[in-house]
């Protein structure tokens, strides 16, 4: 039986870190990278919300998957190597090693210590296939290590995490795992427009799920940079903008705050925000157009019956 390898790539200096954390603290309005609400217990919360009845993206991608596995399949190559953006858990992936015939599954997440309890559990029931956990943060650039291989590639996106990006900056980004690919595939999940309700339902669950998931990420800046954030001054708000057409998550200060942190610190108003996330809703066309732009062909797509949520198949 093959065991998990773990390769750290590039992996952020905590002073780097801290320096990215403090500008965006220090801007007006506010900023945090979404990246940073994924601490080992942001990323049981993120497992928590899937599980929501509201939160209908991770089911409706699913249940696209079960129904249109065999379709994908047919499309692809066998001795697949399967690079998992964003694996978490691993447990999308899992659902996909024997239908997509994997040989070698690449496991990709920031979060190294949450990543290797999954990989470790399904490299226990998939003895055959090879698995490999790269700890990186893909979102500025895509560093695959050698020890991926040189098998036909499939970069899989799930979960319409695309949708934290900017279009620009999703365009962009698509053009690094356009390279990535190496001739091969991606297959991306992606959420797509649908009444206003709904959307923000999914973002501001009445378990407070997603409130507790966003208000973590100021547990996890306290540690980050020694700041004292108090968690009872901040109270969590997630809207659609109609305009950007996306849902903007934020905490904002219930009342005036004084926060410290070394060598600083920062009063937030009554009522004033740090930006936590953006979650992009696209259009089906958008979207293939943007793949189209980032140097894609041969798109095809799937959906659910109610037309929530698409995932797209592309050729590098
Ligand atoms: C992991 C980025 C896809 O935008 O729906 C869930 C994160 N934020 N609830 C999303 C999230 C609040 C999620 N993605």
């Amino acid at each position: 039986m093959h065991t998990p390898t773990l390769i750290a790539v590039d992996r952020p200096q905590p002073a780097a870190i801290r320096a990215e954390l403090l500008r965006g603290l220090r801007a007006l309005p506010a900023v945090v990278s979404p990246k940073y609400l994924y601490d080992s217990l942001g990323s049981r919360l993120f497992a928590a919300i899937t599980e929501l009845p509201e939160y209908y993206p991770t089911r409706t991608e699913a249940a696209i998957f079960a129904r249109h596995l065999p379709a994908i399949a047919a499309e692809l190559p066998a001795d697949l190597t399967l690079v998992d953006l964003g694996a978490g858990n691993c447990e999308k992936a899992a659902r996909l090693l024997l239908p997509l015939r994997v040989r070698t599954y690449v496991a990709v997440d920031i979060s190294l210590d949450f990543l290797q309890e999954g990989l470790e559990r399904l490299q226990q029931r998939h003895p055959a296939v090879d698995m490999l956990g790269v700890g990186t943060d893909f979102s500025t650039r895509l560093l695959l290590p050698d020890a991926v291989g040189e098998g036909p590639r499939l970069l899989f996106y799930p979960g319409s995490s695309i949708g934290n990006f900017t279009p620009p900056d999703a365009l962009e980004f698509l053009r690094q795992l356009h390279l990535a690919a190496q001739g091969g595939g991606l297959l991306v999940g992606v959420d797509l427009l649908k009444p206003i309700e709904v959307l923000e339902a999914a973002y501001d669950d009445q378990l407070g799920v997603t409130a507790a998931f966003n208000r973590n990420l100021l547990r996890h800046i306290n540690h980050l940079v020694g700041s004292d954030f108090a968690l009872a001054d901040w109270q969590h708000r997630a809207f659609f903008d109609s305009a950007q057409r996306r849902i903007e998550m934020h905490l904002q200060a219930l009342h005036g705050v004084a926060v410290r942190w070394p060598g600083g610190g920062r009063v937030f108003a009554a009522g004033e925000r740090i930006h936590t996330e953006n979650s992009y809703k696209w259009r089906a066309d958008d979207f293939s157009a943007l793949l189209v732009a980032a140097g894609f062909s041969a798109i095809r797509s799937w959906t659910d019956e109610r037309g929530w949520f698409a995932v797209f198949l592309a050729q590098a």
